[in-house]
């Protein structure tokens, strides 16, 4: 089946770097037109510039996607420059401190919630009415390993990842009838550039248990994107609501 992705409009955040960037290079490699969001301005740029020189189409918007105006800013883009969203993929994401909740701090908490749960659910709020117009819209949500799981990283992220999770699904119940479909990734262990800012002493990977050591190979960002690709694509017409893992066989452990 064709993947009717040609043309579409598509918002990929995190795309400054790692998977975002490889799901932006798949979409554009499709056809799509893709905003390349990123809090990164030189990777958002450096992107934006390799989709170009393959002949696609691109756009960048630089800042923090936990902000409102930053939101705006790209759901705004999308519709003035590619028609409307047509694709959403909520990736943009930072890892926690690897900490136990009861050496969480305030800041530590309220920033991964902030960047990893609000951030997607402000840009879904804020793409939904162009999708509703529109009658159509796929959202792909990068959750992680630490969504279906608890001995995956600390408590923030666990706690925002099954949050994404959770807006996945709910997505994917209230929408289904507008033909709006919702759904994630988990993935396991990705070669990313990705920041585990742990304090390896208290609690890092190893005190995490048996289920960390199963973790399996470690994915390229490019077997990521092939997922996230299928399932914004016409191929998985009657998939939502799923959260798909990749990552090795490491959640079937
Ligand atoms: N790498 C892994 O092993 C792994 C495993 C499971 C899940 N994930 C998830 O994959 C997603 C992508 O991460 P990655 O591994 O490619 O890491 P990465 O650090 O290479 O990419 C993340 C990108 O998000 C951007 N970003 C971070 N905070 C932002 C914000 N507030 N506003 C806008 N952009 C912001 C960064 O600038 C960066 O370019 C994340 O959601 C992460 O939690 C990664």
């Amino acid at each position: 089946m064709a993947s009717g992705l040609d043309g579409r409009s598509v918002i990929v955040t995190g795309a400054g770097s790692g998977i975002g960037r490889a799901v932006a290079l798949a979409f554009a490699a499709e056809g799509a037109r893709v905003v390349v969001a990123d809090l990164n301005a030189d990777g958002a740029a450096a992107v934006v510039k390799e989709i170009e020189q393959a002949g696609g189409t691109a756009v960048a918007v630089t800042g923090d996607l936990s902000e409102q105006a930053v939101v705006d800013q790209v759901t705004a883009t999308a519709v003035e420059r590619f028609g409307g969203v047509d694709v959403l993929v909520n990736n943009a994401g930072i890892m926690d401190r690897m900490s136990a909740p009861a050496d969480v701090s305030d800041a530590e908490w309220e920033r991964v919630i902030r960047v990893n749960l609000t951030a997607p659910f402000l840009l879904t709020r804020a793409v939904l009415p162009h999708m509703l117009e529109a009658g159509r819209g796929a959202i792909v949500n990068t959750a992680s390993e630490a969504g279906l799981r608890g001995s995956a990283a600390g408590a923030a992220y666990t706690a925002s990842k099954h949050g994404v999770v959770g807006l996945t699904k709910n997505l994917a119940v209230m929408y289904r009838k507008q033909g709006i479909r919702a759904n994630a990734i988990a993935p396991g262990g990705t070669a990313t550039s990705i920041v585990v800012d742990a304090d390896q002493e208290a609690h890092g990977p190893a005190a995490l248990g048996p289920h960390f050591v199963n973790i399996g190979r470690v994915a390229q960002p490019e077997e990521q994107a092939a997922a996230i690709v299928f399932l914004a694509s016409d191929a998985a017409s009657n998939i939502n609501g799923v959260v798909l893992p990749v990552d090795d066989g490491w959640s079937a452990v």
